[in-house]
């Protein structure tokens, strides 16, 4: 089975657990989608009457308004029932590193406001510890790149800015993305405070203790790991 279809299987079986009347936060990604778009074609066949939705990024929310689903927003809905979204990476705790999408300020502020929050996902972002294979996204505020970029070295860190071909990439909130390569991350916990300790610093893509189940498609079938 090739990765697309493992994707689009991860996306939909977690939209078995949206009920009617839910508050759902919706992911960014390319397996998010899929939860996106079934949650759609649900609300369009009137399967999921009295959902509200918010997106995590303004390229998800032009993906629901495709479907007329209803938007909303934390400040209207501060609690939300559930929440599916994609990672770049995922530990044996379901810690997860995110953002290679470039939506994690945004993804971890709903993600905090979830009472669930289910990561969609093929095998190959298992990892038994993070740091293996995907950087951790830092977002920065523009005017602080050069001190953020400096500490991030000081820590260890190989540090790239995210270009958008030849300009630096810029998130929904108008920073810049640093996406910092470690050799080894021990202590997610540890790293994840000081990184946060850098003035300019706005957010960085270590998700820790937020998600609550995930859904993992293999070559083998889709399974249900739960915390
Ligand atoms: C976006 C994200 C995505 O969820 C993450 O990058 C996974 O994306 P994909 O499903 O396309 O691999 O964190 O900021």
């Amino acid at each position: 089975m090739d990765v697309e279809t493992l994707k689009r299987l991860a996306g939909e079986k977690a939209v078995e657990f949206v009920k009617p009347g839910m508050v759902i936060g919706l992911g960014t990604g390319s397996t998010a989608v899929h939860a996106v778009r079934k949650i759609g074609r649900m609300w369009q066949a009137g399967e999921l009457p009295g959902i509200v939705a918010i997106p995590t990024s303004e390229v998800t929310a032009r993906e629901a308004e495709k479907f007329g689903i209803p938007l909303t927003t934390l400040n209207e809905q501060p609690k939300v029932d559930i929440t599916i979204d994609g990672a770049d990476e995922i530990d044996p705790h379901f810690d997860l590193i995110k953002g290679l999408g470039g939506a994690l300020l945004r993804e971890k502020i709903v993600a905090a406001a979830s009472r669930r929050m289910v990561v969609v996902s093929d095998y190959r972002k298992q990892v038994t510890q993070l740091g293996a294979r995907a950087p951790v996204p830092v977002e920065v505020i523009p005017f602080a790149q050069r001190p953020v970029t400096d500490y991030l070295k000081s820590l260890g860190a190989c540090v790239a800015l995210r270009l958008d071909g030849a300009r630096p990439f810029l998130t929904d909130e108008q920073n810049i993305i640093l996406d910092c390569t470690f050799e080894s991350i021990p202590d997610p916990a540890q790293l994840a405070q000081t990184i946060r300790a850098q003035p300019g610093v706005v957010e960085h893509g270590l998700f820790l203790g937020l998600a609550t189940d995930v859904i993992l498609a293999t070559p083998d079938g889709v399974e249900w790991l739960k915390k």
